[in-house]
């Protein structure tokens, strides 16, 4: 039961469990996927292409044109089946074959079942494609790069803290018979210096999540392999300069299973989702310590606008089904994916 969760210590921090449930052996993120209308959650890219379509917009009108080298590598990270990349490509392809044939494509999975399906996702374009479970198994890239990712960084995994009294406490979790119970701990000497060096504000009473190390572990390895890159991000969240980025006592944490929301992390461990929302001002200071400058924020709805892709939207809208409008509602309108989602992107 619970694999080696507890096998060393009797009490693990809520980071440890998470990085069981999701991505253990048997974790939520090594099985077949789930993004889907019959799954669990749907994702931007799941939704419509248009989404994809906006992405090969911005690289193309806005990235491409500083691009010095004769080659550019061209990464997503956390490609999941490969569902992004495919809409980018089609449309650079179609629009721009000379800027594609310049692209290295490189789909960065770390669940390796996957694969297959990405290799089958992606046949029409397997002559210049690499897929891989890590950034760290790729060579040194000294050519231009665009790495750009789709709710990668809310699937990491992330501490959860409260401030008390003065006092920092840690969420930890320990085995009672055969389930899983919350105890809260002082913090632990590494988080309350993560928290020192970060300096945001706390409220009292008002829990928070700390995914700041995996953050600083994504930038240190694109910062490894590349020179130079611009590196775009979508995900739900917004920036604060607290700690907490929700006035939700709470905290963002969530479990998502079967398009359910719940903060059940207990019951169906391994086979939902769990998350939290990205606090961009953190991940923006983490950024800037591994040399990214941040270039732009804006979002989702934004982000359309400045893609230039009002015309397509029009242009396809006359070939399309007649869920394409409903799809375009959802990732435009403010009180769905429009303002819950952000893009920021960086430049080294
Ligand atoms: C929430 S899903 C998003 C999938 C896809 N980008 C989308 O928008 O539909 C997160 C994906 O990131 C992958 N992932 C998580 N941690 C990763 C890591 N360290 N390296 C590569 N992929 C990772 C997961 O396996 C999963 O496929």
């Amino acid at each position: 039961m619970f694999g080696d969760l507890f096998n060393y210590r009797k009490k693990v921090p809520f980071s440890s469990f998470v990085n069981y449930a999701l991505y253990s052996k048997n974790g939520y993120y090594q099985g077949e996927s789930k993004i889907s209308r019959n799954g669990d959650f749907l994702t931007s890219p799941s939704i419509s292409k248009i989404y994809g379509y906006s992405i090969a917009e911005f690289f193309i009108s806005k990235v491409f044109p500083n691009c010095k080298s004769s080659k550019i590598s061209f990464l997503e990270l956390g490609a999941n089946t490969g569902v992004l990349m495919l809409s980018v490509l089609e449309h650079i392809k179609e629009t721009s074959p000379e800027i594609y044939a310049k692209l290295d494509i490189i789909l960065i999975e770390q669940n390796s079942r996957l694969h297959k399906e990405i290799l089958k996702n992606l046949k029409s374009h397997s002559g210049v494609l690499t897929v891989s479970s890590s950034i760290e198994s790729l060579k040194d890239i000294d050519q231009d790069g665009f790495v750009f990712c789709n709710e990668f960084f809310d699937a990491l995994i992330f501490d959860r803290c409260i401030l008390k009294e003065g006092i920092l406490y840690q969420v930890n979790v320990e085995q009672k018979e055969n389930t899983i119970i919350e105890c809260l701990d002082v913090a632990d000497e590494a988080l309350i210096g993560k928290v020192a060096e970060y300096g945001l504000e706390m409220r009292e009473d008002f829990y928070f999540e700390l995914p700041v190390r995996e953050y600083e572990k994504y930038f240190e390895l694109l910062t490894d392999k590349f020179s130079r890159f611009v590196f775009l991000i979508n995900d739900y969240g917004d920036k604060s300069n607290w700690f907490h980025s929700s006035p939700d006592p709470f905290g963002t944490s969530r479990c998502f299973f079967e398009h359910e929301v719940s903060r059940d992390f207990f019951n169906n461990i391994c086979k939902q989702d769990i998350t939290c929302d990205v606090n961009f001002t953190l991940l923006s200071l983490s950024a800037e310590r591994y040399g990214l400058s941040e270039i732009g924020f804006f979002s989702q709805a934004s982000f359309f606008l400045i893609s230039e892709i009002a015309n397509l939207i029009i242009k396809l809208e006359q070939n399309h089904d007649s869920k394409f409008p409903d799809d375009i509602k959802k990732l435009i309108s403010p009180n769905l994916l429009g303002e819950k989602f952000k893009f920021i992107i960086f430049e080294v």
